[in-house]
């Protein structure tokens, strides 16, 4: 079996020798550029460690992989967009370094590209994979909408938000590791455990995107802190703050959420404190700690011998740890 390690090798030597042989360059540059900007590979690397589980030649799939890989960076344009955030990967995001457009058209074309590079997979697993990511974009979307919507509201109850980040985030996490099982020829039960295992695992990992946006480090985030808490994210820190509050502190996160073009650093520095008073960091460790134990769960319903799964999850243990 292959290290984490030299799975992420191999999947950054693939989207490194990817042709870009179409034109136009403007197309075409920032889609380069965002792939080339590194991050984590988590779903690539997800998806080689599940195939892994059943077979060696993990090579066989790496386009399947980089088509994951492609999805997700299509996302991330658009996403960048929407929430109106200028700093990814600790570089400027697409629309930032080009414009709207680029990151409309170019995140569009990635989207496409993705499916291009799916149907690179052997022939009798192709309708069951693409209708497995067909409907895993269908939810992305779904959820990054009610992201949105949920800006606007007041009323956001933390089953709704875990409804919301399980749809924009954990399915495709879900999906490569269900990938990866299902061209390692896997067993159904086996797949749908490994599909579990990824969406606790990606619960457990939207709300630490959510807490290191308030408190990771910019230098190694790669994105501007305070991201979130600027939007109006109903993030599981802030429903739980608007809970625990008492009625002066629900006064002042008020004032802040409904403030008009209020200064950056003083909203951050205020509901960080807000959230810091009412012990809401812990409570989304105690979180995570949770989604990981279920993660745990459904990892130990698989029917190998528990050794083969060790890689998937001392990679999963690993990314709690994550300061990126
Ligand atoms: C960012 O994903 C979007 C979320 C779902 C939180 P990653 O944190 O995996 O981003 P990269 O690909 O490593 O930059
Ligand atoms: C992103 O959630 C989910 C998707 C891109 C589908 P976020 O908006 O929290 O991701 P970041 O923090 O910008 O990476
Ligand atoms: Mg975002
Ligand atoms: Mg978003
Ligand atoms: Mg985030």
């Amino acid at each position: 079996m292959y290290s984490s390690n030299e799975l992420l090798q191999m999947v950054n030597s693939t989207i490194d020798s990817l042709p870009y042989d179409r034109k136009p360059s403007a197309l075409y540059d920032p889609i380069k550029y965002v792939l080339s900007l590194g991050g984590k590979r988590l779903r690539p690397v997800l998806m080689l460690m599940a195939y892994n589980m059943y077979k060696e030649d993990v090579e066989r799939i790496l386009m399947p992989a980089v088509a994951i890989e492609t999805y997700h960076n299509f996302t991330l344009l658009h996403d960048d967009l929407m929430d109106r955030a200028d700093v990814r990967r600790g570089k400027p995001c697409v629309h930032k370094k080009w414009d709207d457009n680029a990151a409309i058209l170019s995140g569009d074309n990635m989207l496409v590209l993705a499916f291009y590079r799916l149907l690179q997979c052997e022939e009798k697993y192709m309708p069951a994979i693409l209708r497995l990511f067909t409907e895993t974009a269908l939810e992305i979307d779904e959820g990054q909408q009610y992201d949105i919507d949920f800006e606007d509201r007041s009323d956001v109850s933390e089953a709704e938000y875990i409804e919301m980040i399980r749809l924009k985030t954990s399915v495709l996490l879900a999906c490569a590791l269900k990938i990866g099982a299902i061209l390692g020829g896997a067993s159904d039960q086996d797949a749908d455990a490994l599909y579990e295992f990824g969406e606790k695992l990606g619960l457990a990992f939207q709300l630490q995107d959510d807490y290191l946006d308030v408190y990771g480090d910019f230098k190694t985030f790669g994105k501007q802190i305070g991201g979130d808490i600027m939007c109006n994210k109903k993030t599981y820190m802030l429903i739980n703050a608007q809970l625990l509050a008492n009625v002066e502190q629900a006064q002042e996160l008020d004032k802040w959420l409904n403030m008009e073009n209020p200064q950056r650093e003083e909203k951050v520095a205020a509901v960080t404190r807000l959230y810091d008073k009412l012990g809401v960091p812990q409570m989304v460790k105690n979180k995570i700690n949770q989604y990981y134990q279920e993660a745990a769960q459904a990892l130990s319903r698989i029917s190998l011998p528990k050794e083969r799964a060790t890689v998937l999850w001392d990679y999963a243990q690993s990314m709690l740890n994550r300061k990126s």
